[in-house]
């Protein structure tokens, strides 16, 4: 049996010329192009490397990106009016606070301050709720890559048993819920494990589709998964080594080497899962300048 590696990049490109051509043909009705601002507050290095790919990703597709840069100590009140701002700033479709924030900010006040109709991260508890509920939002951009590479990558989900491992508020959390709708590419009987789950190894065993999204490199191991399974590879991280040229390689949440050998699919890291999180997120931002979603 050979493997199938869902090529999460090639994937993200076909789904950026879709994008970019819905974007000239706004433009070509004279419609602004979408306007997508990040706020970045602090010197984290990962948070720079993220806004540096989006904005890089929006200029690609037509999409026009701006960026606040913020110090380090803006106070939460600065920030505040920063989101008040752009909630009214008619320029702006959608916009996206990166985080995390400096430890003095209260983030869940931050996102909660965020038009719901401009937050095109979907963290807002509206977009959340509607969500669940099924009605139109904006999907949080991770769980929406997932979903979308597995409907790309022709995996059915329908009565399959889906393992989430992980339960973070942006991505198992919402995967488990928009995997186990009543919907196309859905219909997945899903199971959400966490830290606090017994026999962990027993119940990813069972799973058809495994989605790794604990944030611990290597944590899936080949004697958690059932031979054919399709694994998803949500974790990223960056482990030292010294023979590398940057003194680093990616690796996952999943033992890849070996896992690799087991699988029906898996995604690779990189080039998996983290290529498709931006595309959704340029999504979004088309949906935000078309009213789509909040008309
Ligand atoms: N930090 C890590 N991922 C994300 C994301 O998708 N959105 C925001 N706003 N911050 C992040």
């Amino acid at each position: 049996m050979s493997t199938k590696i869902i090529d999460g990049k090639a994937i993200a490109a076909e789904i950026k010329k879709e994008i970019a051509k819905e974007v000239a043909a706004m433009i070509d009705k004279d419609d602004n192009a979408p306007h997508l601002v990040a706020v970045i507050v602090g010197e984290d290095a990962a948070s720079q490397t993220y806004v540096a790919s989006k904005e890089k990703a929006c200029k690609s597709v037509g999409i026009t990106s701006s960026v606040y840069r913020l110090p380090a100590n803006t106070s939460e009140m600065e920030l505040l009016e920063l989101v008040d701002f752009l909630n009214r700033d008619e320029e702006v479709d959608g916009y996206i606070v990166q985080l995390p924030l400096p430890d003095h900010i209260n983030e869940q006040k931050v996102l909660m301050a965020i038009d719901p109709a401009k937050d095109v991260d979907g963290f807002h508890p509206e977009n959340a709720g509607r969500m669940m509920l099924g009605l139109p939002s904006y999907l949080p951009a991770t769980p929406n890559g997932i979903m979308e590479l597995l409907e790309r990558s022709k995996i059915e989900t329908a009565g399959k048993h889906v393992v989430v491992v992980g339960r973070s508020n942006i991505v198992g959390t919402p995967v488990s819920v928009m995997l186990s709708r009543k919907a196309k590419n859905a219909d997945a009987t899903v199971t959400l494990c966490h830290s606090r789950t017994k026999n962990l190894k027993e119940i990813t065993l069972q799973a058809d589709i495994l989605i790794a999204a604990i944030g611990k490199v290597g944590f899936v191991t080949v004697d958690m998964v059932k031979a054919g399974a399709t694994v998803i590879d949500v974790g990223i991280h960056r482990v030292e080594d010294a023979s590398k040229e940057k003194g680093y390689y990616l690796a996952g949440d999943v033992d890849y080497d070996e896992v690799s050998k087991k699988a029906s699919a898996i995604t690779p890291v990189p080039g998996g899962v983290g290529p498709m999180t931006i595309v959704s997120l340029l999504r979004n931002t088309l949906l935000a300048s078309k009213k789509a979603v909040y008309q």
